[in-house]
């Protein structure tokens, strides 16, 4: 908490960072008047591009190394699950208008999905993993240059889309 100022270096802390952010979007979203699809859909579409970032660091870095680390298979297979379905329902919001009679109810369950896969995260995975050996420093540096290229890929891709 204290180190709130200063850039998150670990691996927990960056992933814990990346769920704050959500859950604080997800929060602001229920407050949006119902009317305004544009601005409904601009924040669906950041949260969406920001859980495509995050779910891409945990299958391609965190899960693997957490994997290694601690002896839950069934708890790793299980988050896997979860992010193929949520990924299922940003692919579908990704496609549809703000409009959209099943825009509002898409999203607050791609949140009450996500709120739910991020207590387990927090209440088990990283607790259990922070108790191993794993060097989360490391992981953390590892992270943060993958996550660095992605952000340069999705600015591409916005510049081609433009
Ligand atoms: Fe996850
Ligand atoms: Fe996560």
């Amino acid at each position: 908490m204290a180190k709130s100022k200063a850039q998150a270096t670990g691996a927990v802390e960056i992933l814990r960072e990346q769920h704050d952010k959500v859950k604080k979007a997800f929060k602001q979203f229920e407050k949006l008047d119902r009317e305004d699809t544009e601005a409904q859909q601009q924040l669906v579409q950041t949260v969406c591009e920001d859980l495509k970032l995050h779910t891409t660091l945990e299958e391609e870095l965190f899960y693997p190394a957490a994997r290694e680390a601690i002896d839950d298979e069934d708890l790793l297979n299980e988050a896997q699950v979860e992010h193929e379905t949520a990924k299922m329902l940003i692919e579908q919001l990704e496609n549809m208008s703000g409009d959209d009679p099943n825009f509002h109810a898409t999203f607050t369950v791609l949140g009450e999905y996500v709120l739910h896969h991020v207590k387990e995260e927090e209440g088990e995975m990283f607790p259990q993993v922070q108790e191993t050996d794993l060097d989360l420093e490391e992981l953390g540096t590892r992270m943060r240059s993958r996550m660095q290229e992605l952000m340069g890929e999705i600015e591409e891709e916005e510049k081609e889309r433009s």
